[in-house]
């Protein structure tokens, strides 16, 4: 069975699973930092040696202040949490986004986490936090541009290479499987450069109702798909 090399997934529907129970949103927020963990171990057993996960967009700061309060808290807290238990299964863990926004405790919990794993070699699970497609995008230009206007750079040298080079998971390959859980069928402005050609699947179970055989029928969705590049589907069969 081909196993996606890249897996990224928007974890969906923490929100309505608390509301579900009458409980308050951080309730569910709360639950899916579990099934977030039982998704990294999930996937780095499954032979998945890239995951990316959106913890939290750039749009998200536009939620109650209260929420994103907590958000950041459980951020927090979870790093410091599951941390060393990442680091002993050779987890190496990454953060895309613009982390500048976040508190001080908080980015400096983001630069020891990457620092105590940057070595290890199992799965990289790349953290989403403060992220947004559009803003990755913009922000390569940025950086080509200060190269072009220093003289560096010519226009000509500008291509697809280039920018890619400048995106936030420069040297990753693209995700080969997206999934979206909490039943909305939208990219919300994760990964839109790198989704040029990646697989999707979508489907209506919570994130924190999100269990093993689900991510195991997500894989068995991939494996049954034919990926065509633009090529005709007897071209590739011909491979
Ligand atoms: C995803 O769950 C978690 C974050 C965006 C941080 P939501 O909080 O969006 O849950 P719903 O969509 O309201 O159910
Ligand atoms: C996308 O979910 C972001 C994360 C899961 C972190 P949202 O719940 O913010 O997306 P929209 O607002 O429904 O598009
Ligand atoms: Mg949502």
């Amino acid at each position: 069975m081909s196993v996606p090399a890249h897996v990224c997934i928007i974890m969906d529907g923490n929100g309505r699973w608390a509301k579900k129970r009458m409980m308050p949103r951080t309730v569910g927020h709360k639950k899916g930092v579990e099934t977030t963990r039982l998704a990294v171990e999930f996937f780095a057993k499954a032979g998945v040696k890239h995951l990316t996960l959106f913890a939290f967009s750039s749009e998200n700061w536009n939620r109650p202040a209260e929420e994103v309060g907590s958000l950041m808290e459980l951020f927090l807290q979870s790093l410091q949490k599951n941390t060393p238990e990442l680091n002993n299964k050779g987890i190496r863990i990454r953060f895309i986004g613009d982390r500048f926004a976040f508190s001080d405790s908080l980015m400096d919990e983001i630069g020891m986490t990457e620092t105590l794993t940057q070595d290890n070699q199992t799965m990289t699970l790349n953290v989403a936090a403060n992220y947004g497609g559009q803003w990755d995008i913009v922000n390569a230009v940025k950086k080509i541009a200060i190269r072009l206007d220093s003289g560096e750079l010519s226009t000509t040298a500008v291509n697809q290479a280039l920018l890619e080079s400048e995106l936030s998971l420069a040297g990753t390959p693209d995700p080969d499987l997206f999934i979206r859980t909490g039943g909305e069928q939208r990219i919300s402005n994760f990964l839109i450069w790198q989704l040029a050609y990646t697989e999707f699947v979508f489907t209506d179970v919570l994130w924190p109702d999100f269990s093993e055989q689900e991510m195991q029928a997500a894989l068995n969705e991939y494996a049954s798909r034919q990926r065509r590049y633009g090529k005709t589907g007897e071209q590739v069969e011909a491979i």
